[in-house]
């Protein structure tokens, strides 16, 4: 596992990727900009909205399907993965207050978040990036690269997870879908 990095996503006129859609599923919307430009840094003077978080290790997968998931995932930055999804989710303090091993249950034992998420790679890459601990008003940003001929299955993707007793603990989440410029 590499060592955590942190990535500033800064919203502007300027960035390779150009917003096609902002969504508030649950929760305030955010306010609607052109382009977005990911960096890796902090980037604190940048003028509009910037979410940050940072690259960590695995909190619940076990080693079966941290093996399944190196096995089936590409990388980021892949030539025709021009289509791009950034969703920013915040959990419940009820979800916070409960134990790692009843997070995990939730999650993958009765969700089935990782099962489910296998089936849509190696079409769909992803980096999850933790926020919580900064302070920030989301606790994950999540990032997700495909090329436009997956974008009907990740639509399937995204509906399946939202379906889950994991997304009951989800308070605000914004959809936002992307193009390379
Ligand atoms: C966490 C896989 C799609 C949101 C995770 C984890 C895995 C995973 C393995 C757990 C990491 C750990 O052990 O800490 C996948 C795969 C997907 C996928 C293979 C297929 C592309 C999605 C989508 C969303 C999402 C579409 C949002 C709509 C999250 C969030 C977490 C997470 C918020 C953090 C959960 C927490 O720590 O409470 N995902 N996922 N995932 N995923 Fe996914």
């Amino acid at each position: 596992m590499p060592r955590p990095s942190l990535f500033s996503f800064c919203f502007g006129p300027v960035g390779k990727w150009r917003v096609a859609s902002m969504q508030a599923v649950v929760g305030p919307a955010l306010p609607p900009a052109e382009r977005l430009a990911v960096r890796e840094g902090a980037f604190g003077d940048h003028a509009g909205l910037v979410l940050r978080g940072v690259t960590s290790n695995a909190r619940y997968s076990k080693r079966s399907e941290l093996d399944a998931l190196a096995a089936k995932q590409e990388g980021l930055g892949r030539l025709g993965a021009t289509c791009a999804a950034l969703i920013p989710i915040r959990k419940s303090e009820a979800w916070w207050a409960l134990a790692q091993d009843e997070r995990r249950a939730i999650m993958e034992e009765r969700s089935r978040h990782i099962a489910i998420g296998l089936e849509y790679l190696p079409g769909v890459a992803r980096r999850l990036h933790h926020c919580r601990e900064l302070g920030e008003a989301f606790d994950f940003l999540t990032w997700f690269e495909y090329p436009p001929e997956h974008a009907e299955a990740f639509d399937d993707l995204v509906r399946r997870l939202r379906a889950t007793e994991e997304w009951a603990h989800v308070e605000h989440e914004v959809d936002i879908r992307l193009s390379r410029a």
